[in-house]
């Protein structure tokens, strides 16, 4: 059976991810395409317990080294349970979030070591780098305003709640990396209305399946 394809979705706070995979879900599996959508930290149930440890906050005490590789046991596990066994059955995956995240988020506004980065992002990506990634462009502003819409009266996570700054270097870090991986990242303007931002994705996303994969219900007609 012919293999699948991964998508992953990056951007920061309030770019609209969910929204956009729940849309783009729906078009593919109207095309016959055989969907998975899932997320980081977590998409596989040893995954998502470590993710209420890090997005309440209960690591941060212990340092971003800690938190880091608890971002990679968490990855390692969902890359292994979830999302090779589907893309190896043909799938298309959609996952919210996944190594750029970390690169960014740890790595960039972590300070990690870039060498302590790459070392553990190869152990828990493991081969399984994304076809291609989506990357939500917005400014911090606009993106933490729509974050804090959408949670009401709730809190916000210990990442949301970082300065505007921080939130800065991470479009910077991320606006980087497509630069330096052109063949797999889009930049997608993520300051338009939901609808338009749906109709880039749609176009890009088709041209890139139509180019690599054929519907798993229609390739072996
Ligand atoms: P989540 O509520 O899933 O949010 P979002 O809608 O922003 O994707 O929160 C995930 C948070 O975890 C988000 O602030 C980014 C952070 N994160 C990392 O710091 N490193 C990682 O490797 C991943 C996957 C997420």
């Amino acid at each position: 059976m012919a293999r699948g394809f991964f998508i992953t979705f990056e951007g920061g706070e309030g770019a609209g991810k969910s929204t956009q995979i729940s849309r783009l879900a729906e078009r593919l599996r109207a095309m016959g395409h055989d969907v998975l959508v899932t997320r980081e930290p977590g998409g596989s149930p040893g995954a998502e317990a470590v993710r209420h440890v890090l997005l309440s906050g209960a690591a941060e005490p212990f340092g971003p080294v800690m938190e880091a590789i608890l971002f990679a046991a968490a990855r390692s596990d969902h890359v292994e349970q979830v999302i090779r066994p589907a893309v190896e059955r043909g799938a298309v995956v959609l996952c919210d979030r996944f190594m750029d995240s970390s690169r960014v988020y740890q790595g960039i506004t972590g300070d990690l070591d870039p060498k302590f980065m790459a070392a553990l992002e190869r152990i828990t990506v493991n081969g399984m780098v994304p076809d291609l990634t989506l990357i939500l462009d917005i400014e911090p502003e606009k993106g933490l305003e729509r974050a804090a819409a959408r949670r009401g009266e709730g809190a916000a996570d210990r990442f949301e709640k970082e300065t505007v700054d921080v939130h800065r270097r991470r479009r910077e870090a991320y606006l980087a990396i497509a630069d330096a991986e052109p063949d797999r990242c889009i930049v997608i303007d993520a300051g338009r209305s939901p609808d338009e931002i749906a109709r880039v994705i749609e176009n890009v996303v088709t041209a890139a399946l139509g180019a690599s994969h054929t519907p798993a219900s229609t390739a072996d007609a």
